[in-house]
């Protein structure tokens, strides 16, 4: 079976926009392949990070979150990135083995850099890190989105020239791009993306979001005065977008559920349909994770995530220590 592997960082809440582009796309994935998913929190400190109890709540949050949605542990390995040692080990090899040049060109370094003043060196090696969490593990496929696609590609490059070194070490991964799909907008401003880490919370529906702030939200969505829905996100982004969520997230067709909205008047009408889609699908997750969250059942899925996450990594950490000629 082939491997597939990825990671989201902790780095802010989960937002209905990671649901629909990522999270439900790898549960898909989860049933074809051996499939692996991690929360790197060692990645987390590349940008300086005001509260370490805050990491902590968060790589909580988000496993108890990926479980609520339907990570299924029988089909998957659920670990925490810094419980496996080996991934430091095979950083050290593979910086060694990666060229300043090559590093200076990632874009996420060109602008993450840009905004900060002492840039820490980690920022700079991040993606080598990334190579190890990857080629550890012998990954086929590494689903990511667009900003992460370079960083899979200078994997590979890596994966190759280790190889064409020391011998066939190491699987050369791939990356998958989430299909073109639901990109779901900012509420606020339905030009940009609804990420995890816009200022306005406004605009982002989080995954543990109250009701309450739910309707808020949807409520004071940015929709435009010509008092009739239908789909054209150049001229109606608002409309279009909140269509997009329904369609999303009760898994309509587009167009039928473009079709369905198409030509209605009250702008209140369809936000309380669009309004109870989104209710529907957070209600099961919701219970779910106020379930987990009260239990220590994250923590026996991590911790055998770990063991054969960490199974898997030492021995090949062990094979390439010997290549490179380390040790007796
Ligand atoms: P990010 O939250 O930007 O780190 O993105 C993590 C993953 O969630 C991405 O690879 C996307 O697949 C997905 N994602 C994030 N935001 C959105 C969005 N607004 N619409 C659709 N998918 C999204
Ligand atoms: N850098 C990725 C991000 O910011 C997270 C990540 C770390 C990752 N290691 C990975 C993703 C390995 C895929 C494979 O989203």
């Amino acid at each position: 079976m082939k491997r597939l592997l990825s990671g989201l960082q902790p780095s802010g809440e989960l937002t209905i926009g990671n649901y629909c582009g990522g999270i439900r796309q790898f549960l898909q994935y989860q049933k074809e392949y051996d499939s692996f998913l991690f929360v790197p929190d060692m990645h987390t400190i590349t940008v300086p990070q005001a509260n370490p109890e805050l990491i902590r709540e968060r790589i909580r949050r988000f496993a108890n979150l990926y479980l609520a949605c339907g990570l299924d542990p029988q089909n998957c390995t659920f670990y925490i990135q810094s419980e496996i040692p080996a991934v430091n080990q095979l950083t050290w090899i593979l910086e060694c083995h990666t060229y300043m040049g090559e590093l200076s060109r990632m874009t996420q370094y060109k602008s993450k850099s840009e905004k900060q003043t002492n840039v820490g060196c980690g920022l700079f090696t991040y993606p080598v890190l990334m190579a190890a969490d990857i080629i550890l593990y012998d990954s086929n496929v590494v689903p990511v989105g667009i900003d992460q696609k370079q960083h899979v590609e200078l994997a590979r490059d890596i994966a190759v020239r280790m190889n064409n070194r020391y011998g066939d070490l190491f699987v050369v991964p791939e990356p998958i791009i989430a299909k073109v799909g639901a990109k779901i907008k900012d509420l606020q401003d339905p030009t940009k993306k609804m990420s995890k880490s816009n200022e306005d919370p406004m605009g982002t529906i989080f995954l543990l979001d109250s009701e309450s702030d739910i309707k808020k939200k949807i409520n004071r969505a940015v929709t435009d005065n010509d008092g009739y829905v239908a789909f054209d996100e150049e001229k109606k982004p608002g409309i279009s977008n909140l269509i997009t969520i329904y369609a999303a997230l009760s898994g309509t067709p587009m167009q039928e559920a473009i079709d369905h909205f198409t030509g209605m008047t009250r702008y209140g009408d369809f936000k309380k349909e669009v309004l109870e889609v989104i209710y529907e699908t957070l209600r099961p997750i919701q219970a779910e994770y106020q379930k987990l969250s009260q239990s220590d059942y994250v923590d026996t899925i991590l911790d055998q995530g770990r063991d054969r996450a960490n199974e898997i990594a030492s021995k090949k950490y062990d094979l390439v220590r010997k290549a490179v000629g380390f040790g007796r």
